[in-house]
């Protein structure tokens, strides 16, 4: 297939871009900036995605067959709150609109987890355990309500579109791609190690995390089932343990007070977030566990089994 993945350069997107070219895509990323160690088969295109006419023009160049649109502003509270809402739905309008303009058939847009509402500095807890995709959203910042807009464009024109072109969108975990396993810093700064040897820094996204090869494997099954999902379907992307070295029944009530109930369940290894609807509708499976890749030891942490390190 002809892939154009928005945001290819970014945490997520170069996994996404490799993962595609090794399992034999046409791959084209189309992001702001260029991505110095993509793969040579892939083509970078620079475009400025908040701009509706060179959006349109580089689908109208690349008339790419599918779309994996990850492009946005990805990070809670990194610009003020208006640029984040304007420019995560403004792109993602502009992306859908050129690509089904432009023949796509096969359209995934990146949402979150994060319209569920998680980290409220005025409170929040789950309403049950394992979180689903049914689960209610209480979004508290732009990105996270940007995030529901998101979907909600993606099922805008599922409903517009009907068979000609398949849509959805998927709610990637902490994404922690390949070099932060060997201690390069994640998205909120700490290295893996460190989340890992102090549960609160993992605690407010409820100990989630997905390997961004495993997402980029979630993308390439999505992209190749999509004509047989049901319309505009969100799905978790997670891994499928949590990242702590300590069940989550223990944790979780430690750190949302009143808990204790709900989190009973989540025993040993098991992770809060419920991937069981994509390994239903799909068939995909996470084949990675900071249990498998992580390449730095947590000093700091005696209660991680020998074992459990690589
Ligand atoms: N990283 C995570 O833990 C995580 C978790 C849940 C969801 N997501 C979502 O996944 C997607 C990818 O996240 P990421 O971590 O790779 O983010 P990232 O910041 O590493 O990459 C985003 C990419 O989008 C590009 N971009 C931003 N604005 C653009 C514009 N106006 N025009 C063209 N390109 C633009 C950036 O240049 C960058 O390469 C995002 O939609 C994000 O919201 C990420």
């Amino acid at each position: 297939m002809k892939v154009a993945v928005t945001g290819g350069s970014g945490r997520l997107g170069r996994s996404v871009v490799a993962g595609l070219v090794e399992t034999g895509h046409e791959v084209v990323s189309i992001d702001r900036v260029a991505a110095p160690d993509a793969p040579a088969a892939v083509s970078q295109l620079a475009v400025d995605l908040t701009d509706f006419a060179a959006t349109v023009a580089a689908f109208g160049r690349t008339a790419p067959e599918a779309v994996v649109h990850l492009a946005a502003i990805a990070t809670p509270f990194s610009a003020p709150e208006p640029v984040i809402w304007n420019t995560n739905t403004s792109i993602a309008f502009h992306v859908v609109q050129a690509a089904v303009a432009n023949g796509a058939t096969r359209v995934l847009a990146a949402s979150s987890p994060t319209p569920l509402g998680y980290g409220n500095p005025n409170g929040w807890l789950p309403s049950y355990l394992p979180i689903d995709e049914r689960h209610p959203l209480r979004p508290w910042n732009a990105y996270a309500l940007s995030k529901i807009t998101i979907e909600s464009i993606v099922a805008m024109f599922a409903a517009q579109q009907g068979k000609a072109v398949a849509l959805g969108s998927f709610r990637p975990c902490f994404v922690i791609s390949p070099d932060e396993w060997h201690g390069a810093p994640t998205q909120q700064g700490h290295t893996v190690a460190e989340r890992l040897a102090d549960p609160a820094l993992a605690a407010v996204s409820l100990f989630n995390y997905v390997d961004a090869r495993d997402a980029a494997d979630f993308v390439d099954v999505w992209l190749r089932a999509a004509a047989d999902l049901p319309p505009g379907e969100t799905f978790f992307v997670g891994a499928a343990d949590a990242m702590a070295t300590r069940p989550l029944a223990e944790l979780i009530p430690r750190f949302l007070p009143g808990t204790d109930e709900l989190a009973a369940d989540l025993v040993d290894t098991a992770p809060a977030f419920s991937i069981a609807k994509a390994a239903e509708l799909l068939g995909w499976r996470p084949a990675r566990s900071w249990r498998t890749e992580l390449a730095l030891p947590i000093a700091s942490n005696p209660s991680i089994p020998v074992g459990a390190r690589s």
